[in-house]
């Protein structure tokens, strides 16, 4: 039988956190979860319904089914009948739901309700732009937006949970789910995380509108080899509870009822098998009282990595080490009565992880009500997909925050509602791929393309031309990828050469030519990873051929992870990054392109120039050898071959207005360690447009017991100014801030000098100095 104990961290960790509770040690409080829920009439209700149940239906409770091809409906009702499903994925409609939780009522013993889940990543019927351009907003507001339209539409399908926030932080865009998670940075991932697990459940995940939430995907999973998806992550303990943790800690904070245990393995041993992190970090440094939920299929992949000899032993393991549910569940129900019975495992696991499950569907309200989600039968909504359902002016809206203006020589942005524009490329009539991956109950149709956005933005005022130009890509491999599980591409059958001469004709005719350009959705999702992050060559084609023009140029560019634009970025006149941008898509990216909004998102990533780059993040420690601009030397940290830092730094974004910043004032120069002090700049509208902008602050720990990153983002606000306004922005700083853990593994502040760096993006900045006492 293999061990899964406790590591030499786990001593470190506890040792930690006694220090943490010393007030030398003193870190930031988070606010504890608002959960409504009377804890003792629960735990006494779950007691007594665990009393009745028979070993068989505590088991079945542990079961999420998956509907589908698989396990259809017909299946899952003889399940329900026999009290063998705790709750169902895949299941969108009222009608569907209401029909299995009519079968508990009706067929099972015990009658426990179902919960249903869903992936609600970036919306449910109306669709948001994807996760990492949510994270370009830089806006709690525009997060608590989008987690109330999708809890509110979720659960007027009947749903009860969401397979989301994705938390994962990520400094790798060869990795497709970059798209799916917020970005490189902690704190930043932190925040989003945190105001969209509270917009979603609410103070009370059992009111009418809310929807629990199950954070994703514990733990480190963006850190795979390689950007290479479902890989191995092996990291210090160091960089996991600096750097990888803390969103997850923070979305727990919040009141997360779940947790989605992460598919990779980490330092070797799976996250569905790891003890150590489901039971002694997770339950019992955490504190968490909700439930895990394996990854779809995990358990039975315990096998392939080698950890698990049979099913049999796989659910063992995996139910042992903390994991509560099943997803897509297998084994379960053949293995894990049978495993009690035999004496292997001990019922008292069995009755453990069952009372998380129950105990999540009492705060769920379902114990109350079944049909809270549901309403009264007869109630359901005639047409699913009816536009009425729909919340399209928030969806544009947070979509023109999201988008960030890379580049605008001469000021060509924004154009100017007059004349002809050539729209050419292979997104820009794409319904389906501006809503992007995990676009959840989202119809295509529904969507606004950048054709059409900018068709009824100049209707009457100016000529529009329109041509392809090219397929999104040429290599037929590719495309049939994208196509392997529905025909998500549609490819024009014409030559490469007929496609670019038809939009070279096109931007001839023109005043200005508008490219839209950029990947599949199904190139940034789960299984996408790509070793090569330029535009595909069908594109690089397109766009010679419409720079030998001469027309001025505009990129709109739809995309979900960064970019190695090096090229584009010479030949382009202006770059608009729009990444997949929902529903309202293509209104919001015209509003942006004729100036109706004027755009204030900066970026969540690094954009490298080349692949060779990566990982490249502005966090990174300093080596003995830092290579800079002023001083590049032949011995210091760089390639030689390539232009070093990245084309375009984390935070960045222009706007059609321009800032300044002025010094850095700080309150005091010392900050003891129980006081707070302020760091605070003047920001200045200096252009002739009213704009948004966000303010940056990063600490940088000077000197330390182990190397500190360069700088650290501690704080953000978003700003609107009228042109010509000014305003200071200010940000507290304490020593909750500046804790670090240290070799020892014990969560630390350490006194010194510390420097305090406040720009609009994380190169550009201005400075500051205090000392820590
Ligand atoms: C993904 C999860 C997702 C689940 C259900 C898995 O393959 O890794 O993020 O929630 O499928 O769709």
């Amino acid at each position: 039988m293999k061990k899964h104990g406790a590591t030499k961290w786990l001593s470190a960790v506890s040792l930690a956190v006694t220090l943490a509770l010393n007030p030398a040690f003193a870190v930031q409080e988070t606010a504890p979860a608002v959960v409504k829920t009377d804890t003792q009439a629960r735990d006494a209700y779950v007691s007594d319904l665990l009393q009745k149940m028979t070993l068989e239906e505590k088991v079945g409770q542990l079961r999420l089914i998956t509907v589908g091809t698989e396990t259809p409906k017909e299946v899952i009702r003889e399940m329900i009948k026999h009290g063998q499903v705790g709750a169902i994925f895949n299941t969108v409609t009222r009608p569907d739901i209401r029909a299995m939780q009519d079968q508990v009522m009706q067929l099972s013993r015990l009658k426990i309700p179902l919960f249903f889940a869903y992936d609600v990543v970036h919306g449910q019927r109306t669709v948001f732009p994807i996760p990492l351009g949510l994270a370009a907003s830089w806006d709690r507001n525009v997060l608590a937006r989008v987690g109330k339209v999708s809890a509110f539409e979720a659960s007027e399908d009947g749903l009860n949970m969401t397979w989301a926030p994705m938390v994962d932080v990520s400094r790798d865009p060869r990795w497709g789910r970059v798209s799916e998670g917020f970005g490189e940075d902690t704190y930043l991932t932190a925040e989003m995380g945190r105001v969209l697990v509270k917009a979603l459940q609410g103070d009370d995940p059992a009111a009418r509108h809310a929807l629990m939430t199950s954070v994703k995907h514990f733990a480190a999973y963006g850190a795979v080899e390689g950007g290479r998806d479902y890989n191995t992550v092996d990291m210090s303990p160091q960089r996991l509870f600096q750097d990888y943790l803390p969103p997850f800690k923070a979305a727990l904070d919040a009141g997360s009822g779940g947790v989605m245990v992460a598919l990779n393995s980490l330092n070797g041993t799976p996250a569905t098998a790891d003890r150590w992190l489901l039971k002694d970090v997770l339950r019992d440094q955490w504190g968490f009282k909700g439930i895990t939920i394996s990854d779809h299929g995990a358990i039975k992949e315990l096998m392939k990595h080698g950890v698990a000899a049979d099913p049999q032993d796989a659910v063992r393991i995996a139910l042992e080490s903390g994991v509560n549910m099943s997803m897509n569940d297998e084994y379960f129900m053949q293995y894990l009565p049978q495993l009690v019975k035999s004496g292997k495992l001990s019922e008292q696991e069995i009755d453990d992880a069952c009372r998380h499950v129950l105990n999540v569907k009492y705060d769920m309200g379902l114990f109350r009500d079944a049909y809270s989600h549901l309403g009264p039968a007869g109630s359901d909504p005639q047409d699913t997909n009816a536009e009425s359902r729909l919340h399209r002016a928030d969806a544009r809206e947070v979509a023109r925050q999201s988008m960030v203006l890379l580049k605008n020589r001469l000021d060509l942005l924004p154009l100017k509602k007059q004349g002809t524009i050539a729209l050419i490329g292979p997104l820009a009539d794409s319904k389906r791929d501006i809503m992007g991956s995990w676009s959840a109950a989202g119809v295509a149709q529904q969507s606004v393309t950048v054709l059409e956005g900018m068709r009824s933005a100049l209707e009457g005022k100016a000529t529009l031309l329109y041509a392809k130009g090219a397929n999104v890509s040429n290599d037929k491999g590719i495309i049939d990828f994208l196509n392997e599980y529905e025909k998500a591409v549609i490819t024009d059958p014409r030559s490469p050469q007929a496609m670019i001469d038809e939009a070279v004709a096109t931007a001839r005719k023109a005043d200005v030519v508008v490219a839209v350009v950029g990947e599949a959705q199904g190139m940034a999702h789960e299984a996408s990873s790509r070793a090569d992050i330029t535009l595909p060559q069908s594109q690089r084609d397109l766009l010679q051929a419409l720079k030998a023009t001469g027309k001025p140029l505009v990129l709109v560019l739809m995309n979900g992870r960064p970019l190695a634009l090096v090229q584009e970025d010479q030949q382009a006149d202006a770059m608009l990054e729009t990444w997949f941008s929902g529903t309202e898509g293509g209104n919001a990216i015209a509003d942006v392109l004729f100036g109706d909004a004027n755009p204030s998102g900066k970026l969540p990533m690094s954009f490298p120039r080349s692949v060779g780059q990566i990982p490249i993040y502005f966090n990174h420690l300093n080596t003995g050898r830092p290579y800079t601009w002023e001083n590049p030397g032949k011995y210091t940290s760089h390639y030689f071959d390539a232009a070093n830092g990245p084309l375009y730094p984390f935070g960045y974004g222009l706007s059609y207005t321009t800032f300044s910043v002025s010094d850095v004032k700080l309150s005091s120069g010392t900050l003891a360690r129980d006081g707070k002090i302020t760091a605070s700049v003047d920001v200045t509208n200096t252009g002739k447009r009213d704009g948004a902008t966000v303010v940056q602050m990063y600490i940088q720990d000077v000197t330390a017991s182990i190397s500190r990153p360069v700088k650290e983002l501690k704080g953000f606000e978003k700003v609107m100014l009228k042109a010509g306004e000014h305003k200071t922005i200010s940000f507290p700083i304490d020593a909750g801030q500046l804790t670090f853990w240290n070799a020892g593994m014990q969560q630390v502040v350490e006194p010194g000098e510390f420097n305090v760096f406040i720009g609009l993006d994380s190169q550009r900045v201005k400075n500051g100095k205090f000392t820590l006492q």
